[in-house]
């Protein structure tokens, strides 16, 4: 699923050099999550063999297990030379170890011994969105989704969404909302997942400025250019998610012919001369309610757009999928578009040999006078893209 990123290389990161004693401490104080021993993790995925495999990611590979109980489990094994390496298995578990709704995926607890690095999730029989709906790799899906099924999913992750935004306190900002991190139950229940970039916003934060982690065609342009991170850049994701579901299409696809690779794009201009519907994917046979897939798309253009402040919470996307409110569809502003960001790496490749970013990971709280005065410059030399 990558898109965008012909603006962006991919940025390696190995935290052999960040393994200090610090992370060592944390993980050994892990408190708030049940610990597996390795021995019963082997057992339940057949000695982690191949044929238990059902994915793998930036962290490592997922296998299918059984533990002992008869429990379903997904087991993720941190490989040694992982991307995101044991700051986010730390986040991960810090994060939803104590938080529990039916659209967050379950994590059922970890192992750490020796080298061994694992997470342990609630086995989710219909993987991903990005291999069921938009086909994985190859492009072709395997299942067919119902208009039903569509629109359960949209409101299921909006809700997920809304209860990270505004009911857990500190407020959690993902960071990481795309197709591959939306896995599906047996019923199609959308679960979000994927937690290891998550930043935690206590009540007075308005903004944390960071380091740009992410996966392109998702990232919304002012956290993609300057680092500033609020809710509203998970909006934007779910803005381009909520459209790659209506129209049952990766959110780039180079394939296809110029005018048609960049979903948003597409939804403007066609939004642009009435013909949003034009999107809606064409496997429906038509066999959708045509005034609720505008409406969806709508909120889609609704979450992209490029200024910020104009984009809804998450509460007010839920009561708009949900029709419990209007779509306010009279003035929607043009959505943060690929072009606008490739005119800001022009810049960035112009002003490359004057300035120097920082590209320094971690975050500083939240005011505006941690933002380096080189925004596109520190962001695009310290972008990591996780896309695949
Ligand atoms: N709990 C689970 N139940 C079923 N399948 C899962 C589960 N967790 C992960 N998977 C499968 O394993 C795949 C890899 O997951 P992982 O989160 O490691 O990588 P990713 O989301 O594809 O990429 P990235 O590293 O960018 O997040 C998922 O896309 C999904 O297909
Ligand atoms: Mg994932």
């Amino acid at each position: 699923m990558s898109c965008f990123s012909f603006l962006f290389s991919r940025k390696e990161r190995t935290f052999s050099g960040e393994h200090t004693e610090e992370i060592d401490e944390e993980v050994s104080g892990i408190q708030n999550t049940k610990m597996f021993a390795y021995k019963e993790l082997k057992m339940a995925t057949g000695n982690f063999h191949y044929s238990n495999k059902i994915g793998s990611g930036g962290f490592g590979v997922v296998y299918k297990g059984t533990l002992r109980d008869g429990t379903m489990v997904a087991i993720k094994v941190l490989s040694e030379d992982s991307k995101q390496g044991v700051r986010e298995f730390l986040t991960e578990i810090n994060v939803i170890a104590d938080i529990e709704h039916e659209n967050l995926v379950e994590l059922r607890g970890c192992c750490v011994e020796g080298k061994h690095r694992i997470l342990v999730y609630s086995y989710l029989e219909n993987n991903s969105l990005a291999q069921t709906l938009l086909g994985g790799r190859d492009g072709t899906s395997s299942m067919q989704f119902s208009w039903q099924a569509r629109r359960n999913i949209c409101i299921g992750v909006a809700k997920g969404l809304a209860f990270l935004h505004e009911e857990v306190q500190p407020h959690i900002v993902h960071r990481d909302i795309k197709a591959s991190n939306i896995l599906l139950d047996t019923n199609l229940n959308p679960k979000i997942s994927d937690f290891g970039l998550a930043k935690l916003f206590p009540d007075n934060t308005t903004h944390i400025s960071t380091r740009v982690a992410g996966t392109t065609g998702y990232l919304a342009p002012e956290y993609a250019i300057r680092g500033r991170l609020t809710r509203k850049a998970d909006i934007y994701s779910f803005g381009v998610l909520l459209m790659e579901i209506v129209s049952g299409r990766c959110n780039t696809n180079r394939r296809l012919h110029v005018s048609e690779q960049f979903l948003l794009e597409m939804a403007w201009n066609m939004y642009g001369c009435g013909q949003l519907l034009e999107l809606v994917d064409p496997s429906l046979n038509g066999d959708f309610n045509d005034e609720e897939a505008q409406k969806f798309l709508k909120i889609g253009l609704l979450c992209t757009q490029d200024m910020s402040k104009f984009r809804p919470s998450m509460s007010q996307v839920v009561k708009m999928l949900m029709g419990e409110v209007a779509v306010d569809d009279q003035n929607i502003s043009k959505p943060g578009l690929l072009s606008d960001i490739a005119t800001l790496r022009d810049q960035k490749d112009k002003s490359d040999n004057t300035t120097e970013g920082t590209g320094k990971g971690g975050t500083s709280s939240s005011s505006s006078e941690n933002i380096p005065t080189s925004h596109a410059t520190m962001t695009f030399n310290s972008i990591f893209d996780r896309s695949n």
